[in-house]
């Protein structure tokens, strides 16, 4: 087989890339080691940026996102049990739609059946070749037979544990990495949210978040221990540990509805340089992983692949490398940013174990300089809704 883009991984980053490259004419296949099921089991963040939304909308797969998501305006901090709110129109005129990743998956897969684009799912033993230059290829079995493609680029949109990165020599990359010492323990639950918006609640007992899908859907979050199991919580502990973290209003609001998903996650900060090797490029959670606070994870996807797919066309239609040669620096200018608001947002937010006194001090008086502050708040609200992609 032979195709201009082989692009390893069918998660937002490789699907959203794939629909766009194939709405203009660039031909590419996805290869993904799952199942389509097991890709749309896994259950993420959802927060769409302005600038995430108007690409998708550009990939053409727009349409239930703007019918069924949620368009916030805000978000609420609670401290002390009392709630603030980051008034986003007024601040920076600008919104965040509320809408699951895994809705966007759905959507990006449809759309991509619909182009007859080519997904090629429970790909085993994925490898690349000659990814320094010249024609690189992709090898791969599939029902136990072993196939081969060739391409011009590999986009390695293999996420986390993929294996486009370890096909770097370890030489040519720098890895960053922040491990914090927690993690988040979250619920899906089908009741209304306890609120309008998104609510982050500083307790001393641990940071929670009271987020949502739809008006009838909550995604409800604990910080937690790094050694807890999802066994030793119950719903009941859940939903009486979640009360005593939030204020008041909230805590009345929370119903006790059985979750239908609960898992812990860690939190992890990683970047790894450069986002290039030859003719393999990296997009997504294949080159860094943010921690969930402030729900950056699928909308930095975004910007690389708004990078990487301009840099393609440029190719493509004028021959000129130019855009490809400035992918990793420019695609990496953009993930520090969004590296910076998301550790700050975890670091405000919640408790660290070894932290002392003076530690705390500073933290509180973070959160109180924040949230009386125009100018402290109005930089919150411009790194949330989404930094700009030029
Ligand atoms: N061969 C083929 N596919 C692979 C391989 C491999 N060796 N390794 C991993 N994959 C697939 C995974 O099964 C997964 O479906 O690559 C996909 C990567 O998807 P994500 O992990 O979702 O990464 P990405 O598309 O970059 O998503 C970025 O979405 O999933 C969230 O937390 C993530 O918010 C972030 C954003
Ligand atoms: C979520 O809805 O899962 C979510 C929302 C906001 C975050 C993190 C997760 O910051």
């Amino acid at each position: 087989m032979r195709t201009q883009v082989a692009i390893i991984g069918a998660g937002p980053s490789g699907l959203l890339l794939g629909q766009l490259l194939s709405k203009h004419g660039i031909a590419n296949i996805v290869l993904e080691q799952r199942s389509a099921d097991y890709v749309l089991s896994r259950i993420r963040a959802g927060v769409i940026e302005q600038g995430a939304a108007e690409l998708l909308d550009e990939a053409g797969v727009g349409n239930r996102m703007h019918r069924d998501g949620l368009t916030h305006d805000g978000i609420e901090i609670s401290l002390g049990g009392q709630r603030h709110r980051i008034d986003f129109q007024a601040l920076v005129g600008k919104s965040v739609i509320v809408y699951g990743q895994t809705e966007i998956t759905r959507d990006l897969m449809d759309g991509r059946l619909a182009a007859g684009g080519q997904t090629l799912y429970e790909t085993a033993d994925v490898s690349l070749h000659q990814i320094e230059h010249g024609r690189a290829s992709v090898r791969y079995r599939s029902g136990g037979v072993e196939q081969e493609i060739e391409c011009d680029f590999v986009a390695g949109c293999d996420g986390f544990h993929g294996v486009s990165r370890k096909s770097i020599p370890e030489h040519v990359l720098k890895f960053y990495e922040r491990v914090y010492p927690f993690g988040w323990l979250g619920i899906l639950v089908d009741q209304p949210p306890v609120s309008a918006e998104l609510i982050y609640a500083s307790h001393e007992r641990g940071f929670a978040l009271c987020s949502m899908r739809s008006r009838t859907r909550s995604r409800l979050y604990l910080q937690c221990r790094l050694d807890d199991h999802i066994e030793d919580w119950p719903d009941g502990r859940f939903y009486e540990e979640l009360r005593r973290r939030l204020d008041d209003n909230a805590a009345s609001a929370l119903g006790r509805g059985a979750s239908i998903e609960k898992s812990i996650a860690p939190l992890r900060s990683f970047v790894a340089e450069p986002m290039r090797y030859g003719n393999l490029f990296l997009a997504g959670d294949a080159a860094h992983i943010v921690p969930p606070t402030g729900a950056k994870g699928l909308n930095l996807a975004a910007s690389d692949v708004y990078y990487l797919w301009q840099a393609l066309m440029e190719y493509y239609r004028e021959q000129s490398t130019a855009g490809l040669d400035a992918y990793s620096a420019r695609a990496l200018q953009r993930v520090w940013k969004a590296e910076r608001f998301s550790w700050w947002m975890t670091s405000i937010l919640h408790c660290f174990p070894e932290s002392s006194g003076f530690d705390q001090k500073m933290q509180r008086a973070e959160l109180e300089y924040l949230l009386s502050s125009r100018a402290a708040m109005t930089a919150l609200a411009e790194n949330y809704v989404g930094l700009p992609y030029k």
